[in-house]
């Protein structure tokens, strides 16, 4: 186990002036770190805010206190939409109003059989932003969208699904590493980022998620082209998160390599691997993955439906884990970043870190 790192003071960040036109011809804030600011203001002015941070959707973890939170601290907050209904996320978008009045977006899982509901709730709400998440969007959804005036963010695994998702009308995509807290791919972020920021970023807003721990890194990925960054893991342990103090002593805890992803135990059920700390929620899966391949071996539940169970059982895993604290059997969803997480710090001192690291960084080419 990692010992506990002891609070240091932040650098003071000072007063932010007044808004300029910078040499990159995007006006932004002057900032006491200008070199970050200028590469990530692409992707700054696309999401109407300060910094390029995005805190990407976490299920239970991303409501209205932390989304409010990151977008209060000049980053791009995201609400988990996971399961809920409508009449839920129309709550959770009032509620979030209510605490911010600064840019936000929201998470729409693609699977969810009320996705055209959720997407006519993000429009009477006018919600500026809507990342499509899980799989490839559907017919019409990406449309329907921006029917309201909203930019849609996409995932894409491949650059040739992502280069026609841009032509059906995408605004901006993540690329998402396997290092990644939650649903993860196969590639890691380093190697995806050398695929993909090459390929797209002269031409598309492309953001970097998996991994993402400390400023030096996103320096890097900003150097590479990305137009910023998206970070989940380094903030769900943040004051202003609503997660259980079990869930977080257990992040406080755990190292890298504790931090691992699920596998697959029967190659007729595709599951898509998710990476969380071992515990005995992790033996439970294995479980639960034969008691569905049995029921479809027999024939009660079809593909689809078995798919569904699986993520119906890590959406109850989660939620047991974040919110009532069992941290043993529940599912404690983290990214390999996890080591770097270590103590609970608000919102705005963790982003005044990330940004002086980055700053640093960039000083020292
Ligand atoms: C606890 C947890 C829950 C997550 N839930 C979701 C989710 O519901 N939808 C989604 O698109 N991504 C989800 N993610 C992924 C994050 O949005 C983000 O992309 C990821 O955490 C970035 O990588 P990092 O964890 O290495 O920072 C989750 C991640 C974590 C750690």
């Amino acid at each position: 186990m990692r010992e506990r790192a002891i609070a240091l003071p932040l650098p003071h960040c000072g007063p932010k002036g007044a808004p300029q036109v910078s040499m990159d011809g995007f006006p932004h804030a002057m900032t006491s770190t200008p070199k970050t600011s200028a590469l990530m203001a692409r992707g700054a002015q696309f999401l109407g805010v300060e910094h390029a941070i995005l805190c990407g959707a976490m299920s239970w973890v991303s409501e209205r206190n932390l989304v409010a939170a990151i977008s209060n601290a000049g980053c791009f907050g995201v609400i988990a939409c996971g399961a809920m209904t409508p009449e839920l996320l129309d709550k959770e978008i009032a509620g979030t109003k209510a605490l911010t009045d600064k840019p936000f977006g929201v998470n729409l899982i693609t699977m969810h059989p009320a996705l055209f509901d959720l997407i006519e709730v993000c429009a009477r709400h006018k919600v500026g932003h809507v990342v499509l998440a899980g799989g490839i969007p559907p017919k019409g959804s990406i449309e329907a969208i921006k029917a309201f005036g909203a930019k849609v963010i996409v995932f894409a695994p491949t650059i040739a699904l992502a280069r026609k998702l841009f032509r059906s009308g995408a605004d901006a995509l993540v690329i998402e590493g396997s290092e990644a807290g939650g649903h993860i791919g196969p590639v890691s972020t380093s190697v995806l980022a050398q695929e993909f920021l090459p390929a797209l970023a002269a031409d598309h807003i492309v953001f970097v998620a998996g991994g993402i721990g400390r400023g030096e890194a996103i320096a890097s990925y900003l150097e590479m082209g990305a137009s910023g960054v998206q970070l989940g893991t380094r903030f769900a342990c943040a004051s202003e998160s609503i997660a259980h103090p079990a869930f977080k002593q257990a992040f406080f805890r755990a190292n890298a390599r504790d931090a691992i992803a699920s596998v697959q135990v029967d190659p007729r059920l595709p599951v898509i691997p998710v990476r969380a700390l071992k515990n005995k929620g992790t033996e439970e899966f294995t479980a639960k993955q034969r008691e569905v391949a049995l029921a479809l071996d027999e024939g009660r539940i079809d593909m689809g439906a078995a798919q569904l169970e699986i993520e119906h059982f890590w959406a109850g895993a989660l939620r047991r884990a974040v919110i009532d604290g069992d941290v043993e059997s529940g599912s404690v969803m983290a990214g390999q970043s996890v080591g770097m997480v270590s103590q609970e710090e608000p919102v705005v001192a963790i982003v005044e870190r990330l940004m002086q690291e980055s700053e640093d960084a960039l000083a020292r080419r």
